[in-house]
């Protein structure tokens, strides 16, 4: 049951134009995946509200949109090219590869092998059943390409796995043009890539995804009250783009077990159809990110404080949610079948403020005399409200059309629209039905939305 609502929320991502696989034409691209109309709206408007908290609605964080092929030296000192690695295991017989915390009990496995006492002796490849997987290798799952005609040492560039690393590197830029003084936040939204060993379960885990990252710098002996309040602040948002608390739970990282820039991490995981799983991570970065850099830059990225007439780096608390995975718990949290009398309503439970259309205009039918009137209907809407218009099949079919696509309004001209002009706005949750003079439509939707 659990799979198939998986399985039903990819079909509906497929069918409806929310997501499809990367050049599918070609057999698709290996874990990469391309928003479709409806899906570009969506994931913007994702974007879009995480912006608005994290930035706009806030006087102590600032944007940033930083350059995704940036020098070698950074993935150095970040320790990403010596760490950033999962140990991958090949059987001996068949040749298929995985991560080792993929295989059946991987956690104990993966614990195992932290604390040096891993035996795959006895366990048996998911793909042939043979018992011949070698001890794990560390696999670094960063791009690597080349800047410019020549294939060699001096010209490697890594496409990021995380998009912090500009935020920190543009620390002092940043600090010095805007004149923030601690503690301040620096927020970005931006493509990252990772050599999954075993992508999969949809959108969940892809090469190619996008990540919403703040970096908030503090003095030292503040960041662990940070590292609390920002936990809430964020399962909070996450509640506000309506995934019910009761399907959210932290897991906080064992000493063995967090990345190497961490000294305390914790997972915000949502109860996905496959299981429970992390879709934003919240990490204690200490000051080790600015101390790599300027170790490795030779530039001072001290801050001066000059009330206490102190000089010292700059401690973070990041908050870090994947676009494409907040994304796929949205939908899954919105995905809602109910009965009615043709069978089963399918309908996406979005707030409006993330559904692709808020309104769609529907004419009773595709008669002569109401069509004229509904695009005049819909034009007055378009410019207030991301829209729709559809006078295709029969009119309860439309209605279920963009129920499941997640429309919260539907307004619906009919033949008494051309003598009183008033239209029918529908209600998708409710499915209740009021009627409204065109001239008062406008401000009626808005209302509706909480616009
Ligand atoms: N800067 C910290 C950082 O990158 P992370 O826990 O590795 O931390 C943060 O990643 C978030 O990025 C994850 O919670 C997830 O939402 C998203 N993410 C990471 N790898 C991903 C992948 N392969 N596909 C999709 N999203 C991914």
């Amino acid at each position: 049951m659990k799979q198939d609502v998986s399985e039903k929320i990819t079909s509906l991502a497929k069918r409806r134009g929310f997501v499809f696989p990367s050049s599918e034409i070609y057999g698709g691209a290996g874990a990469t995946w391309d928003f479709g109309p409806l899906g570009v709206e969506l994931k913007r408007n994702v974007k879009d509200a995480w912006w608005r908290t994290m930035v706009q609605l806030r006087d102590d964080v600032v944007g940033l949109d930083g350059a995704i092929l940036m020098h070698p030296r950074v993935w150095e000192a970040s320790g990403h090219v010596e760490n950033f690695t999962d140990p991958l295991v090949e059987c001996r017989n068949c040749r298929k590869r995985f991560r080792l915390d993929d295989l059946p009990k991987g956690e104990e496995l993966a614990a195992a092998w932290r604390a040096k006492k891993l035996d795959l002796s006895g366990v048996s490849c998911p793909n042939c059943g043979e018992r011949k997987l070698a001890d794990p290798r560390q696999f670094n799952l960063m791009f690597k390409t080349f800047v410019g005609p020549v294939e060699d040492t001096a010209s490697i560039a890594w496409l990021r796995p995380e998009t912090a690393q500009s935020i920190f590197v543009d620390f002092e830029n940043i600090q010095q043009t805007t004149r923030k003084k601690l503690p301040f936040g620096i927020a970005q939204i931006g493509k990252a890539f990772r050599n999954e060993i075993t992508p999969g379960n949809f959108i969940f885990r892809s090469r190619e995804f996008e990540q919403m990252e703040m970096q908030y710098f503090t003095r030292p002996s503040d960041a662990p009250r940070f590292y609390d309040e920002w936990k809430e602040t964020r399962l909070a948002w996450h509640v506000e783009q309506g995934i019910p608390r009761e399907k959210m739970r932290f897991r906080d990282h064992a000493d063995d077990e967090r990345a190497h820039y961490a000294a305390a991490a914790t997972d915000i995981q949502f109860a996905f159809p496959f299981g429970w799983n992390e879709f934003e991570g919240i990490h204690y970065r200490t000051d080790y990110d600015l101390r790599r850099h300027s170790e490795f830059s030779g530039k001072n990225l001290e801050y001066f404080d000059d009330v206490a007439n102190e000089r010292f780096i700059p401690h973070v608390v990041e908050t870090s949610v994947g676009a494409d995975r907040a994304t796929y718990a949205i939908l899954c949290a919105a995905y809602d079948e109910e009965p009615d009398k043709e069978g089963t309503r399918v309908v996406l439970r979005l707030r409006p403020h993330l559904a692709p259309y808020k309104v769609a205009v529907l004419p009773l039918s595709k008669n002569e005399r109401l069509v004229p009137l509904a695009r005049e209907v819909w034009s007055k809407i378009r410019p207030a409200f991301m829209s729709t218009y559809d006078e295709t099949q029969a009119i309860g079919r439309r209605y279920r059309r963009q129920d499941e696509i997640g429309t919260p309004l539907c307004v619906t001209v009919d033949f008494v629209s051309l003598d009183d002009q008033q239209v029918t706005i529908r209600e998708r949750d409710s499915m209740s039905q009021i009627r409204v003079a065109i001239a008062d439509l406008v401000p009626a939707l808005r209302e509706k939305l909480g616009a």
